[in-house]
């Protein structure tokens, strides 16, 4: 592909964006930029240094002093391989909250802006739309009703092998809805300019396949300028 392109999705926890956002980018070759795992890494860092989730002078030592990075799709935290560390109801939780702190916030979108000044990408979160990416060429809302999510949070946990109640995880879904949506500092909402996909009774593919054909829409248009 020689065009750029910068693809921004957000959306709810479990409207399957990375899912989504990894088979778009294998298809069209862009690099992925998971950045719910950037907040989950820092989260993660939080807990092992027993911080608490509030600012301080010591959290932004700590930030400053933070080296966050993908190499081969894997999200590595002070120079170690983290991705297997990141997924735990526990780290969801850390992560929800570390992202509420404008420190946190502030560092990691310098970093993801940075990351999305050069390639041709795909990114998902929360605020990719409207304050990393917000000249994003293609900008999409991703979501599904939280039942639904719930439903293929519990099974993909219980195909991982792991332990999960539906009820519990919804209640957690909801949770983490709430919170996201309700805090100060970037609050996940729909960007004006994004197109909103409902999943709810959508494939992986067909949702995969209605972002790749707006992205060679893009293409054409912008080569047959
Ligand atoms: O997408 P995820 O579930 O891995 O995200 C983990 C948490 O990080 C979630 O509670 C929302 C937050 N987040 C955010 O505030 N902004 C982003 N760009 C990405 C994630």
């Amino acid at each position: 592909m020689t065009e750029k392109i910068r693809i921004a999705i957000d959306g709810p926890s479990g409207a399957g964006k990375s899912t989504i956002a990894k088979t778009v980018a294998g298809r069209l070759g862009l690099e992925y930029v998971d950045t719910g795992a950037m907040y989950r890494a820092i989260g993660l860092k939080m807990g092992r240094l027993a911080m608490k989730a509030e600012e301080s002078p010591a959290l932004q030592a700590m930030l400053d002093e933070t080296e966050i990075d993908f190499r081969h799709g894997e999200i590595v935290l002070d120079g170690q391989i983290v991705s297997g560390q990141i997924r735990t109801p526990e780290i969801s939780m850390a992560a929800s909250s570390c992202s509420a702190l404008p420190m946190v916030r502030r560092k990691l979108v310098e970093l993801q802006q940075k990351m999305g000044r050069e390639k041709s990408i795909i990114m998902d979160g929360r605020d990719i739309c409207e304050v990393v990416l917000p000249d994003a060429e293609l900008k999409f809302y991703l979501t599904a009703s939280a039942q639904e999510r719930a439903r293929r949070r519990t099974e993909e946990l219980l195909e991982k092998g792991e332990k999960a109640d539906f009820s519990q995880v919804l209640k957690e879904i909801e949770q983490r809805d709430y919170n996201d949506s309700h805090r100060t500092v970037s609050p996940l909402r729909k960007a004006e300019d994004a197109e909103e996909i409902d999943s709810t009774a959508m494939s992986i593919e067909e949702v995969a396949d209605l972002i790749c054909s707006r992205a060679h829409a893009y293409l054409a248009g912008t080569t047959a300028r």
